[in-house]
């Protein structure tokens, strides 16, 4: 349904013959006596050349009641709208109640792709907490556009190739089978540590480069040993990636190492060289990128090698071949900025008929007391360990808050409580700012946390459970106080919130919702502490039976936007 502002908007554009992506502005009246929304007229003077107080009267004069408006009324160079806000509340509630789960999102597919490439670590390296940014902001964008009817295909780019890899086959060469390290059991830290290790000895002895390009080369000829130790560092951390998705609940449509760009960047690679837009460099192959003030974009080193840009543009022409999208967005950290702005101009320079549909979604780091995470040095905080200590954390408060809940039960509800918690701490703020990693705040009951949400939505189920589910013939027109009306307003606003988040890239438009939801909830639910007649369940019936009928939409509409963010909404905690 559209929301009340919708109908405002549609009512002022169609009125005056607007496009229908029109600015409306809505305000409020001086005084609510005068109607529920004030629309000031000036903002259209200049395009429809009269004075806005005739605008007004225009307005007014086209308007007709429906979509819960009641009336229009001119003052001055403002329109005053007044809402039914009873047939506006009857018809929201109904909807909610027949779409489920659905609604919010798009009635009609919107015929249109969108390929999102996110989380794409780098293989024989844990998943880092940082790598929680890319994950989760990427499986947002994947549900919200799919809420907005986008075919969406999720795409993990894993990092399987380039001269790191060479190093690891060096460095197991050197000890791993020497010392019998044994890869079954945690075998990434294993390949980690071969890693680091190799990093140092580097410092030392500068000829290990040479050996460590010397593996990859025998990994780009195709050679069995490099190839099989390769796939099997490749399996083994696969296999943990996935374990963390899982627990994450994220899926993805394609996934694509750079390896397999292996024999498709020479066709690439010669299309940029007849289009003449290469030119040598120091021995290397690159495209000049001076006339847009940027260094030039590598192709191709001096040995050969390819690179990550290469690669990338590689995948770019194969996600187009392959899904057609009419967005292909890169969920990627901003550090790497320059690197896709220089290869989305070589596209551009290249004519791709994509070039133009090409979004790099930027967000900031992850600190820990100020200092950035990283993975050169070994000291990374990783991503599997921090979700299990949120959960092991919340795991004890629940089993003090509610010591009557059975132990399988509390262990499933702290998981997705704790997970919820580090997921929405992530997804709450603007995704470029640096996020200060707060473990006290972020695992609050209270404040702008995921677990405020959770246990509003456990809240709400709780209440419904005591006061029995049955609200047939709820009669919304019992919803009369201000409180309500606030609610019932948020509530209708999913759909335009999910449109926003999805244009914009910003899941934190949804994780916000979820927080105005709860506090609209709350401050209708804490009213009636101080007042019994304002008891979400009073002493009348009907009005009991009404109440419960929001309280429940509340709840739906709730459990759909945490969906959209990948946090579970549990029904108790
Ligand atoms: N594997 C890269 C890294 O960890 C991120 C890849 C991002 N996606 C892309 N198409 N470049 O830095």
């Amino acid at each position: 349904m559209k929301s009340i502002h919708d109908a405002v908007r549609a009512a002022v554009r169609a009125a005056l013959d607007l496009p229908p992506g029109a600015d409306v502005q809505i305000g409020s009246p001086p005084d609510p006596a005068m109607g529920d929304f004030a629309v000031p007229m000036f903002p259209f003077a200049k395009v429809l050349r009269s004075a806005p107080q005739g605008i007004a009267q225009r307005v007014v004069a086209a308007f007709v009641p429906g979509g819960g408006l009641a009336s229009a009324a001119a003052a001055g160079p403002y329109v005053n709208f007044r809402v039914d806000r009873a047939s506006f509340t009857a018809a929201l509630l109904a909807e909610i109640d027949a779409q489920g789960d659905a609604y919010g999102h798009a009635a009609e597919p919107a015929g249109k792709t969108v390929v999102i490439d996110f989380s794409s670590p780098n293989i024989s390296k844990h998943l880092a907490y940082h790598h929680i940014r890319s994950t989760m902001i990427g499986n947002a964008l994947c549900r919200i556009h799919r809420a907005l009817g986008w075919r969406v295909v999720g795409f993990n780019f894993l990092g399987d190739w380039g001269t790191t890899h060479g190093m690891l086959l060096a460095a197991w060469d050197l000890w791993g089978e020497a010392e019998g390290v044994d890869l079954a059991a945690d075998g990434v830290s294993k390949l980690n540590d071969l890693y680091v290790r190799f990093r140092a000895a580097l410092k030392d002895d500068p000829a290990l480069e040479d050996v460590a390009r010397d593996w990859f080369s025998r990994l780009e000829t195709g050679d069995t040993v490099a190839r099989e130790r390769w796939s099997l560092f490749r399996e083994i951390s696969l296999a943990e990636f996935e374990e963390v998705y899982a627990r994450l609940g994220v899926t993805f449509d394609a996934v694509f190492g750079e390896s397999f760009y292996e024999d498709r960047m020479a066709p690439v690679v010669a299309d940029l060289e007849t289009k003449g837009l290469t030119s040598v460099s120091d021995g290397a192959l690159v495209v000049d990128l001076a006339e847009l003030k940027m260094p030039p974009c590598l192709l191709r080193k001096q040995d050969g090698a390819t690179l990550y840009a290469t690669r990338d543009i590689a995948s770019a022409v194969h996600r187009y071949e392959e899904f057609a999208f009419d967005r292909a967005l890169y969920v990627v950290d901003k550090g790497q900025t320059l690197h896709f702005k220089q290869w989305f101009a070589v596209a551009r320079k290249a004519g791709y008929p994509f070039a133009e549909n090409l979004e790099h979604v930027a967000f900031g780091q992850i600190r820990f007391g100020g200092r950035k995470t990283s993975t050169r040095g070994g000291n990374v905080v990783l991503l599997h360990e921090v979700l299990q200590s949120a959960a092991d954390e919340i795991a004890a408060v629940i089993a003090e808050k509610n010591p009557e809940m059975d132990a399988a039960r509390r262990d499933e509800v702290a998981r997705q409580v704790g997970y919820g918690a580090i997921v929405f701490a992530d997804l709450s703020r603007e995704r470029a700012r640096d996020v200060e990693f707060d473990w006290d705040r972020l695992l609050s009951f209270e404040g702008d946390t995921g677990p405020y949400c959770q246990y509003q939505h456990a809240r709400i189920a709780s209440i419904i459970r005591k006061a029995g589910s049955d609200t047939t013939g709820a009669d919304p027109s019992l919803l009369t106080t201000e409180a309500e009306w606030q609610v019932v307003l948020l509530l209708s606003q999913l759909g335009g919130r999910i449109a926003q988040a999805g244009a914009r890239n910003e899941p934190h438009w949804i994780a916000g919702y979820a927080l105005d939801l709860c506090r609209a909830f709350s401050a209708w639910y804490s009213q009636g502490n101080k007042e019994p007649a304002l008891k979400v369940n009073c002493g009348d019936a009907a009005t009991a039976r009404a109440r419960l009928s929001l309280a429940r939409a509340v709840q739906q509409t709730l459990r759909n936007a945490l969906d959209l963010i990948g946090v579970a909404a549990p029904t108790e905690m």
